[in-house]
């Protein structure tokens, strides 16, 4: 693993959080103001991530890089009969204001950070990994790293992140858009934290989704 200095990355993260709060301010808490483009391409890639949990018995779930909650949203129309313990997590002060106004009263938690304070089953990360601006890859990549790391540590039965993958040939990505391919980070996970990694990947929108479990003992 690659160790960059802390204060490269507290300032990557501090223009991260500047950009999403200002999706924030201008869109309002909706999918144009956590950079997607619509609510059926955000629920898809719920979808896909939520792969990974069962939902036959009740479960806790930390959503890292949650925004304004749309999860919950998610989870009440999809998954009302089981009982989710849901604990959000962003880097954005405006997106978790947001979270905890539209939630207000139902004793739901979010917390303003990178990493999640408690453990849980599982851990989902959607979408966090894709805006790098111009931070330098190395360092983009170290704090992916970090991230998958800490996600592992904290997700008891396993979490899932997505991911962007690179352009077809002879087209361009977006500028400041983290593009990869599923094999970069499924052998990192499958390297540092001895899981059994499954890749989804047929959902047609360009982007894949990594499911990470521990392998049993
Ligand atoms: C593309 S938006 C998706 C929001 C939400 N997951 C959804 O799908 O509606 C990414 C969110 O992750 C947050 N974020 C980005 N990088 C993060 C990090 N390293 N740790 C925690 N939150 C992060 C941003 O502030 C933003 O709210």
């Amino acid at each position: 693993m690659t160790n960059l200095s802390s204060a490269s990355l507290d300032k990557a993260y501090r223009q991260v959080e500047r950009y999403y709060t200002q999706k924030l301010r201008r869109h309002g808490p909706s999918p144009l103001g956590v950079d997607w483009s619509c609510v059926p391409t955000q629920a898809l890639r719920f979808r896909k991530l939520l792969t990974l949990c069962d939902f036959r018995g009740p479960f806790a779930l930390n959503d890292l890089g949650c925004g304004y909650g749309a999860l919950l949203d998610y989870l009440g129309l999809y998954h009302p009969h089981t009982l989710v313990d849901y604990f959000g997590i962003d880097l954005s002060p405006a997106m978790i204001r947001s979270a905890r106004e539209r939630w207000a009263g139902q004793r739901i938690q979010f917390h303003q950070g990178t990493e999640s304070p408690r453990p849980a089953d599982y851990g989902i990360a959607s979408g966090i990994f894709n805006v790098m601006l111009d931070q330098p890859l190395p360092l983009w990549e170290q704090l992916i790293e970090t991230t998958l790391v800490h996600l592992r540590t904290t997700s008891r039965k396993g979490f899932a992140v997505n991911f962007v993958h690179l352009p077809a040939s002879g087209q361009k990505a977006r500028a400041g858009l983290y593009c990869t391919s599923p094999d970069r980070w499924a052998t990192f996970c499958e390297r540092h934290m001895s899981s059994r990694i499954r890749v989804i990947d047929d959902y047609g929108m360009g982007e894949f989704t990594l499911l990470v479990e521990p392998r049993s003992p």
